[in-house]
């Protein structure tokens, strides 16, 4: 088959952020869009000759066209092999598991995550490495040099590859291999999981909730809670996947997943429900009129893991994003584990995974997961959850009391002001980290702060340094404010405070009422609502 060689230059802003290349739809539409990023992937990681690659995506609009760019770019740039999930569609840990489980070279993951899908909604692309794990920003920023500099890109000319059937077929020279997306990743949660535990859970009449938001985790979710495990049929909501979610934000939080929190703080409320976002990375957990936040369940993760089969002899350590609260270090501490703070990320978290310095991993960005693979993995916490509820005959309600009681609550919230002008929110964060040397011992709207710094990271594997991660201020007896810009926005800059206070005997305090004089601390030293020019957060989780 005949490789085209088709001229081409540089795209300005093809600059991986946080968790890859995100832009609204119609822009990675735009002739060349893709094409150009793809190839400075293959530049980027040193081409794809000879090379075995995971593809799949969330199935989001424009997910089915981009997947036959990527088949056919990589087929004419000598890669020799492509695994596929049918239709496209691999979750975002599922994508990961294959990468591993595979020996692939690496993978490309299409999605753009929690954010909304559609013409003109959002849409990704990011590279995974043969770890099966975001890649590292020595990666990332190999990728964007080759954007900058990119002047040809190489296709070829064939029709549309069928992926809806399961087997191999061909395109030019390169074997294309579609799987089924779930059979890989479902044996994965058997090992590591007490099945027969949870089976008899369903047999006794457990109800669960899970709602899939209309995304990727419906056919996971369908096949392990009720093929294999037996939980009632229809406990899977909103479990076929849409181009555009059904119109809905698959974020799995209390804002987004109304429907979730109105059925778990209803009348006849089941036992327990749960969320998963786009690409099936993200959860949520929520009992019968218990929200648990990421933070809190991160924790109750650590302090329990040892209960399901595949963590019985204990973990090796545990990390966290740096703006994720600090229940999970009380829980280090009391078990005499390792506990790190990683920039925001889950990227940052491949080298403490590889190196076996920590098993379990979460962000408050709603992200938990272990070393079973290198990304967050929505479907694995709530079976995670459910093992331990299994194991303790309690409710998730219980379970948090029971959890509070022991190590203390750390309440925790996190405020974003979305869509706020650049500038104004750069200024922002500028003029704050000008002023950090002189904050120290000063007090403010009642509070004395402890500590203020802008947080930089050395990775204790690679020595790699990331700095600028976010303004972190600690004020004494137990309070702390971050703020950072988000990285995964598309439009403007999205402000992100992150407030939280322990209290180490009273737990049943509003978070937003316990967190107040928090969030009165950081208006008076930032000047949040001027700037931004809102009255109050747009979102609060
Ligand atoms: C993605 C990444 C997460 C990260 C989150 C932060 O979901 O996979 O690891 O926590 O983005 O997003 P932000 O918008 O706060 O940069
Ligand atoms: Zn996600």
């Amino acid at each position: 088959m005949q490789v085209t060689r088709v001229a081409t230059q540089p795209i300005e802003g093809q600059k991986p952020g946080t968790s890859g290349l995100r832009k609204k739809t119609r822009v990675f539409m735009q002739a060349g869009y893709l094409e150009n990023f793809v190839q400075s992937i293959w530049s980027g990681i040193g081409g794809v000759d000879g090379r075995v690659l995971v593809v799949g995506g969330d199935g989001r609009y424009f997910n089915d066209a981009a997947i036959q760019v990527i088949l056919r770019m990589a087929a004419a740039s000598g890669a020799a092999k492509v695994i596929v999930g049918q239709d496209g569609l691999l979750s975002t840990p599922a994508a990961s598991n294959l990468i591993r489980k595979r020996g692939a070279d690496g993978g490309v993951i299409l999605s753009a995550s929690h954010n909304p899908g559609g013409p003109d909604e959002d849409f990704g692309i990011k590279y995974n490495t043969p770890n099966g794990g975001p890649a590292p920003e020595a990666v990332t920023d190999a990728i964007y040099a080759a954007t900058q500099s990119i002047d040809h890109y190489l296709t070829l000319e064939t029709p549309d590859i069928d992926l809806s059937t399961l087997g191999e077929t061909r395109v030019g020279a390169m074997v294309v291999e579609v799987v089924d997306p779930v059979a890989d990743y479902a044996a994965l949660m058997e090992e590591l999981f007490d099945f027969n535990a949870l089976r008899a859970l369903f047999v006794s009449g457990y109800k669960v909730h899970f709602d899939a938001m209309h995304a990727i985790t419906g056919p996971y979710a369908v096949e392990i809670l009720e093929n294999r495990l037996g939980a009632a049929k229809g406990s899977v909501k909103n479990a076929v996947p849409l181009p555009d979610f059904g119109g809905g934000h698959p974020d799995p939080n209390p804002v987004w997943a109304k429907e979730l929190m109105a059925a778990m703080y209803g009348a006849d409320a089941p036992d327990f429900g749960a969320a998963s976002d786009g690409d099936g990375d993200r959860n949520m957990i929520v009992g019968k009129s218990c929200y648990v936040t990421p933070s809190d369940s991160l924790a109750v993760l650590a302090a329990n893991a040892h209960l399901a089969p595949g963590y019985a002899t204990g973990l090796k350590g545990v990390a966290r994003s740096m703006p994720t609260s600090c229940a999970v270090d009380r829980v280090a501490e009391a078990r005499g584990m390792a506990c790190y703070a990683t920039p925001t990320g889950w990227k940052f978290f491949g080298n403490l995974l590889d190196a076996g310095l920590a098993t379990l991993c979460g962000e408050e960005s709603a992200g938990t997961g272990s070393d079973h693979v290198r990304e967050k993995d929505g479907l694995w916490a709530v079976l995670m959850w459910l093992n331990i509820l299994a194991v303790k005959r309690m409710s998730v309600g219980e379970v948090m009391a029971e959890h509070w009681a022991e190590f203390g609550r750390t309440y925790y919230s996190r405020h974003d002001y979305e869509a706020i002008d650049s500038q104004a929110a750069n200024g922002l964060m500028d003029d704050l980290r000008a002023a950090l040397p002189d904050l120290i011992g000063r007090e403010v709207a009642g509070l004395v702060v402890q500590s203020a710094e802008d947080f930089s990271y050395t990775d204790p594997v690679d020595g790699s340094t990331a700095a600028r991660q976010g303004i972190q201020i600690s004020f004494e007896g137990g309070a702390r404010v971050v703020l950072r810009l988000s990285g995964t926005g598309t439009e403007g800059a999205t402000l992100r405070v992150y407030l939280e206070r322990f209290d180490a005997r009273d737990f049943g305090q509003d978070p937003q009422a316990a967190l107040a004089p928090v969030a009165a601390a950081i208006e008076a030293l930032a000047g949040i609502k001027a700037r931004s020019g809102r009255d109050a957060p747009d979102v609060i989780t």
